[in-house]
């Protein structure tokens, strides 16, 4: 099961830190909260039940062995960051050179750098490769310029359409939907109550990891167990409600940026995928009574160890505004020790005979306690190893205490106005 360390959490421990009566005098918001959040009639954490979608994908995926060498993933933002996570922290960590039998390569073109777009011709067939556009919206303008060039490229070389090209969209709306009717290009659905940064867990990524032989039934079945946690109205059980609670309290002290540091090389795209979810869902310039608060907690990106060589100076002497979270892996894989080859030399003895994943794991720990010494907030949240199963629980663990995160600041954490604007000022300078 995932631990929640919370020691350095503390005044005792750290300045500005929690008393436990702060703490725990707010679990009884847990069940007026919750009622809040169904009210808002988002799918997140229902429709990880629906046996159909993994039906589907298994058929579908069965449909396709061994006719792809490249599987090229046309999406942004939320529809790709989720995949993008999936693989790195799930596959060979040199999965596309590593060339896995029998597994196609997966390539996320999450940008329209033509420089992108030019370097992923230059490796694959078009002849052996699937696209996947992935936009919930069906309007996405980086997604619909990528379609149309890779579509385009197909067309001239007379390469059957429904046979290259898979949508994966809103049930009704958009685009793709209508191409995807016309032309009878397979479609799948992004359910309408699931927005783009909680889709992790639908079509949307399971297809793609489905297809690069990620075992879609355990990161499901993590899920759903971290999902009835963030049902539970009991404050000890709610992993979710605590994590938003910490992150909620410490911000009210001035902790408005929040650090997320894997050390595991496999979590670094999940820190990514978090650093989304965190920022579109909870900066927000009006509250739901449509004050203008302008409320957020910036999340920060980090990897151990190597941002303690980046990061760590200003984490533990600049501004005292962050709140840290590390995730820690029990067993980081297979031992491999680091050889003895300088017996006589004092200054590298402590490294002997050490095993790389001993090593991470004391840094880590000299990490944490020079924070802590410098008054900075942190707690540890420890998953046994890296898998579908505990990535699942990790999906849903931040994804419900974002939703609980919404709740305490008062806001919409399932809109991104923001976003929009962006879009139509772009759309309007195109025009022009
Ligand atoms: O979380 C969100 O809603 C956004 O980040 C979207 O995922 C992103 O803008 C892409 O949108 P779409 O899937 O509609 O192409």
């Amino acid at each position: 099961m995932i631990k929640f360390d919370l020691q350095n959490l503390y005044k005792i421990v750290v300045k500005h830190g929690l008393s436990k009566s702060d703490f725990k005098s707010k679990s009884n918001l847990i069940s007026d909260y919750l009622k809040k959040i169904h009210a808002r009639k988002q799918g997140f954490y229902s429709v990880i039940d629906d046996e159909n979608v993994i039906l589907g994908i298994n058929n579908f995926a069965k449909s396709l062995e061994g006719e792809f060498q490249d599987i090229v993933i046309l999406g942004i933002g939320g529809s790709a960051l989720g995949t993008i996570c999936l693989q790195q922290s799930l596959k060979h960590l040199f999965e596309n050179e590593f060339e896995e039998k029998g597994v196609p390569n997966l390539h996320v073109i999450d940008n329209i750098d033509p420089e992108l777009i030019s370097a992923i011709e230059d490796i694959i067939d078009y002849e052996k490769t699937l696209f996947i556009v992935v936009t919930k919206s069906g309007t996405t303008p980086e997604t619909l310029a990528q379609y149309f060039y890779f579509r385009k490229n197909c067309d001239d070389k007379n390469l059957d359409p429904k046979k290259h090209f898979v949508f994966i969209t809103d049930p009704k709306n958009g685009l793709l939907r209508k191409i995807g009717k016309l032309e009878g290009i397979k479609t799948f659905d992004v359910p309408e109550n699931v927005g783009g940064r909680f889709s992790v867990l639908t079509n949307v990524s399971l297809l793609p990891a489905k297809l690069i032989g990620i075992n879609i039934e355990e990161l499901l079945k993590g899920a759903k167990e971290m999902r009835d946690k963030f049902l539970s109205e009991k404050f000890e059980e709610n992993l979710p409600f605590k994590l938003a609670l910490i992150q909620f309290l410490l911000g009210k002290k001035g902790k408005i940026m929040d650090v997320l540091i894997p050390y595991s090389q496999r979590l670094i795209k999940f820190a990514d995928w978090y650093r989304q979810l965190l920022a579109e869902s909870i900066g927000k310039a009006k509250n739901e009574k449509r004050e203008t608060v302008n409320i957020g907690l910036t999340p920060i990106n980090a990897l151990g160890a190597t941002d303690q060589h980046s990061q760590s100076q200003l984490y533990n002497e600049g501004p005292n505004d962050k709140f840290f979270i590390f995730l820690n892996v029990e067993d980081l894989g297979g031992k491999i020790e680091i050889p003895n080859l300088s017996p006589n030399e004092e200054s590298v003895k402590f490294l002997h005979k050490v095993d790389f994943g001993k090593l991470l794991h004391i840094e880590m720990q000299g990490t944490i306690q020079a924070l802590t010494k410098n008054d900075r907030p942190n707690i540890i949240i420890t998953i046994p190893e890296v898998n579908e199963y505990y990535l699942g629980q990790l999906f849903m663990l931040f994804e419900g205490a974002i939703a609980f995160l919404g709740e305490f600041y008062g806001i919409n954490a399932f809109d991104q106005p923001g976003v929009e604007l962006s879009k139509i000022l772009t759309k309007e300078l195109l025009g022009k």
